[in-house]
């Protein structure tokens, strides 16, 4: 597609791990971190390939020191940053933390404009493995400027980082960010809502030429288990996330979660659309009053479909397969990625019953001719 990659290898497949923001704002501190990263051990979520514990805004003391480095609240990070990155490092996690690209963070705290080299060699020191540049108080920057710089700095500093960049979309970045960082916000934050949800999933559209390995469109954080939203609606919102190939970042308390929400963020055959080795996004293939159907390639020749029913019935769902490019009586090994049994093999399409806002998720691998 003629855009460079970064092609540093670090994110082959879409980063995969747990933030503090979407569930605790800035109500963070070291003891809930560590139960957090021994709690993605425990429910079988580092096993299912979440990776990064992320601190988001919240974790820093009021000023910088009399060296002009950033530092943790003292009160709530009493043992220091260095410390819960080895602690994290040590239980096969790795660890990530929240800046600021402008003078302040959007809570308020010490940003880091006019600091960037040396915030990330304090970063690289720490033992940060990933890093959050958010964009409030930048006014006059511009994000493709201020994101570059970002970027020679960490690597300047050293230290392998992924970088996720957060300015909501604002300037396309799908249009110069492959180079620069490994996932890129694309719209204005998530809430724990329907509507939000809706409004999330709508700004997806036609980006998905842009996003592939080392570069991904991030439509943000998972709201996943966070009580907003019914079960249905969840598992609604990790199908598109997989189908999209997102990060999955989880935001929910992990230490206080559910089986059915579990059972959510560790679908291990719906996981598997998401981390398919060819990176390929998804997008729209067909909408139809309240339905739609999401789509995307796999490496093995598969294809991923989503069903998804916006509406407040349940609703038979059909999917064509001239929706998927392929033509009436091809025939197609059908997965219910979901339910994890195998439909069969059509060659007719196939209708399924979706639940009100809800989705249905399956991979269909044609038959060789
Ligand atoms: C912005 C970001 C969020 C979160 C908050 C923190 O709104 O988009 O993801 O980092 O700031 O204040």
């Amino acid at each position: 597609m003629g855009l460079g990659r970064r092609q540093d290898g670090l994110a082959p497949t879409p980063p995969m791990g747990w933030n503090s923001w979407n569930r605790f704002q800035t109500r963070i501190d070291e003891r809930m971190v560590r139960e957090t990263a021994e709690a993605l051990i425990e429910s079988g979520m580092r096993d299912a390939g979440y990776r990064y514990v992320v601190i988001d805004d919240g974790w820093e003391a009021p000023e910088r020191n009399a060296d002009g480095d950033l530092e943790p609240d003292p009160e709530r990070f009493p043992s220091g940053i260095a410390a819960l990155a080895d602690h994290v490092h040590r239980l096969g996690l790795r660890f990530g933390i929240y800046t600021d690209a402008g003078t302040k963070t959007c809570a308020g705290y010490v940003g880091s404009l006019g600091h960037e080299l040396r915030d990330a060699r304090r970063f690289a020191a720490w033992g940060v493995d990933y890093l959050k540049v958010d964009w409030c108080h930048t006014e006059g920057l511009e994000g493709r400027t201020q994101y570059e710089m970002w970027s020679r700095a960490l690597q300047e500093a050293g230290r392998p980082m992924l970088l996720s960049i957060c300015e909501w979309g604002r300037s396309r970045p799908w249009e110069w960010a492959q180079t620069v960082g490994h996932l890129w916000r694309t719209c204005w934050d998530i809430q724990d809502t329907w509507p939000s949800l809706i409004g999330v999933i709508d700004h997806q559209r036609g980006l998905a030429p842009h996003g592939g390995p080392d570069g991904w469109n991030d439509p943000d954080m998972l709201e996943v288990g966070n009580g907003g939203m019914t079960i249905d609606e969840y598992r609604a919102h990790f199908s598109l996330w997989c189908v999209l190939a997102a990060p999955l970042i989880a935001g929910n308390d992990l230490r206080a979660m559910g089986d059915e929400v579990r059972e959510i963020l560790t679908a291990p055959e719906v996981i598997a659309i998401d981390q398919d080795p060819a990176g390929r996004q998804g997008d729209l293939v067909r909408a139809e009053r309240s339905m739609e159907v999401w789509a995307r390639d796999l490496a093995d020749g598969s294809k991923a479909a989503v069903l998804f029913n916006r509406s407040l019935r349940q609703e038979d769902v059909a999917l064509r397969w001239s929706d998927l490019g392929w033509a009436p009586g091809a025939r197609v090994r059908v997965r219910d990625l979901w339910a994890r049994a195998d439909v069969g093999t059509l060659s007719e399409g196939l209708t399924a019953v979706v639940p009100a806002h809800g989705a249905r998720m399956y991979r269909l691998m044609p038959e060789a001719h």
